[in-house]
């Protein structure tokens, strides 16, 4: 690597995280700079000022290393080479250092619960004899039956099917997610090894922390228990399983946590645990172990203020008991979009309904994550035909849950026709067709549009840097005069108030102060004022 490429450091900070606004970036579909219609790198370098210009803190890079891409890069080949398909090292090398020159720090994925089926480790497994030591990284187990030829156990891949697949030998290999995913076991000094030597191999590159992948899996309940009656394995679901968060993981966690603070300026940890319960996911955060975790009881959450007021309650309260700050999000590449969640099928509604919940999410104590184009209020694409999809899950139910593609559709830019701007002139079609609609969401037609979903986030985030109340912090349910209309929340945060409005009625109250921000304006009449339909208004006090 050539001497420019040395690492550089962002500003230190202390606690940087406890509130950062940590922008998630698709990799494959945020922007192509080669023309191959498939994002790049070099094409989320070029990109970078829209991210600084929104006022996040920190990205998130999801799995760009050497992939057969059988589960869009989370079946990772070698972790420790760039894909082709998005670039080499030194992009890699150059991007982290292009964000920390912007005040970026980057996050990037690392996949611990599983490889790809053509990692060196799982050929050398397949190699092997039956019992052997290279089959011993990962779960291979004979079969129950006469002649072993049923799977050791009932448990199903979340992507639909049995977890367990044969090998020519007889023996079966279990994954939890598809075929091409086999788990690794954790209880393998040798996979613990390669796993502190990939982290180290990275952060020695720069980055400031690792989103971790089925944080909450990679340890399975001794003996492999059957399931039995109760249901199996959902995509960010909170079952009791035994394979999922067992208390064995928290060892794992522990030992990554020394390893990151071994290293300068803070550099973080964050779970992608599917927890039962907020009490449960909050032992991924305690002081020795990762810095955050993903609320998706947050996420999955309905638009209801009652409902909200509830799982923030309980979130706050969990997290609280560990000392460590919450980290909301309403959308990711795994789930539908949440404009497309809280619409039902009306767009003008889900959308009302997004801005409202963006600024309920930025209102809150905490860290917050941003999915890529919902600073855009772009709804999930539902019709995209059987032949471009791509999400295994799609392939392995029949095509009853290929719910995920239509998150992942490259990003509009700027322009009136596709690509909008994702791929430079006379590219290949984009991996995913964009719909008509997007030529009104590119960041090009929203920009300077004092009523676009993307000047709202822009103002929202420009408000959480200036104001002291906002981030980390104290927040205190506040009761309006004569209670809570129903379907009103309303909280305060020091010198703030937010006041959310999930009812389709305009909704009356006592002004809370000064009007700073809202997702649809509400009318004010002296000491009154109105809250529309479905919204949510920041105010200084
Ligand atoms: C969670 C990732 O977000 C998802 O995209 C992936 O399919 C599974 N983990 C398996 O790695």
């Amino acid at each position: 690597m050539t001497q420019e490429l040395a690492p550089t450091r962002p500003a230190p900070e202390r606690g940087w995280w406890r509130d950062a606004v940590i922008y998630q970036v698709y990799v494959r579909s945020f922007a192509d700079s080669d023309g191959d219609g498939i994002g790049d790198l070099r094409g989320i370098r070029e990109r970078l000022p829209h991210v600084a210009a929104l006022g996040a803190d920190a990205l998130w890079l999801t799995p760009f290393y050497a992939s057969p891409q059988a589960d869009g890069g989370y079946d990772v080949a070698d972790y420790r080479t760039v894909d082709p398909l998005f670039g080499t090292l030194d992009d890699a090398a150059e991007l982290i250092n292009a964000a920390h020159d912007l005040g970026l720090r980057v996050i990037v994925d690392i996949v611990p619960n599983h490889t790809s089926d053509q990692h060196a480790w799982f050929r050398a497994a397949l190699a092997d004899r039956q019992g052997g030591p290279a089959r011993d990284r990962y779960h291979f187990h004979p079969g129950r039956g006469d002649a072993g030829e049923l799977p050791p156990n009932d448990w199903e891949s979340v992507f639909g099917g049995p977890a367990w697949t044969r090998t020519p030998d007889g023996d079966w290999y279990l994954h939890l997610f598809a075929p091409q995913q086999p788990d690794l076991n954790w209880h393998s000094p040798e996979v613990h090894e390669e796993f502190e030597s990939i982290l180290r191999f990275w952060l020695g590159l720069g980055v400031d922390g690792f989103r971790v992948d089925v944080a909450h899996g990679m340890v399975k309940a001794e003996g492999l228990p059957d399931i039995g009656a109760r249901e199996q394995a959902k995509m960010i679901g909170s079952q009791v399983l035994p394979f999922f968060d067992q208390d064995g993981v928290h060892d794992i966690h522990r030992s990554w946590r020394r390893l990151l603070d071994s290293y300068d300026g803070e550099r973080v940890g964050v779970a992608e645990a599917w927890a039962p319960s907020p009490e449960r996911l909050a032992l991924y955060v305690r002081p020795d172990e990762l810095h955050q975790a993903f609320n998706f009881q947050f996420l999955n959450c309905p638009w209801d203020a009652q409902a909200m007021r509830a799982v923030i309650q309980t979130s706050l309260a969990a997290t609280a008991l560990v000392g460590a700050p919450t980290t909301w999000v309403l959308s990711n590449h795994d789930v539908v979009r949440h404009l497309t969640r809280y619409g039902g099928g009306d767009e003008t509604l889900g959308l009302r309904r997004a801005r409202a919940a963006a600024l309920l999410m930025l209102a809150l104590p905490g860290s917050a994550y941003l999915y890529q184009g919902e600073e855009l209020g772009l709804p999930e694409v539902t019709d995209l035909p059987d032949e471009v999809r791509q999400d295994p899950s799609f392939f392995r139910t029949d095509g009853q849950d290929g719910l995920r593609d239509g998150s992942r559709v490259p990003m509009p830019w700027s322009g009136d026709v596709p690509p909008y701007g994702f791929s430079p002139q006379g590219a290949a079609p984009s991996w995913l067709p964009q719909p008509e609609a997007w030529k009104s969401l590119t960041v090009e037609a929203q920009t300077g549009d004092p009523h676009s979903t993307l000047e709202l986030y822009r103002s929202a985030l420009a408000l959480r840097r200036e104001l002291p109340g906002l981030g980390d912090g104290p927040m205190t349910w506040e009761q309006p005069p004569g209670g809570y209309p129903d379907g009103l929340l309303m909280f305060s945060r020091p010198g703030f108030v937010c006041t959310l409005n999930t009812t389709p009625r305009p909704a009356g109250l006592p002004t809370p102060g000064r009007l700073l921000l809202a997702s649809e304006a509400p009318a004010e009449d002296g000491a009154i004022v109105t809250l529309p339909a479905d919204s949510c208004a920041w105010w200084a006090i």
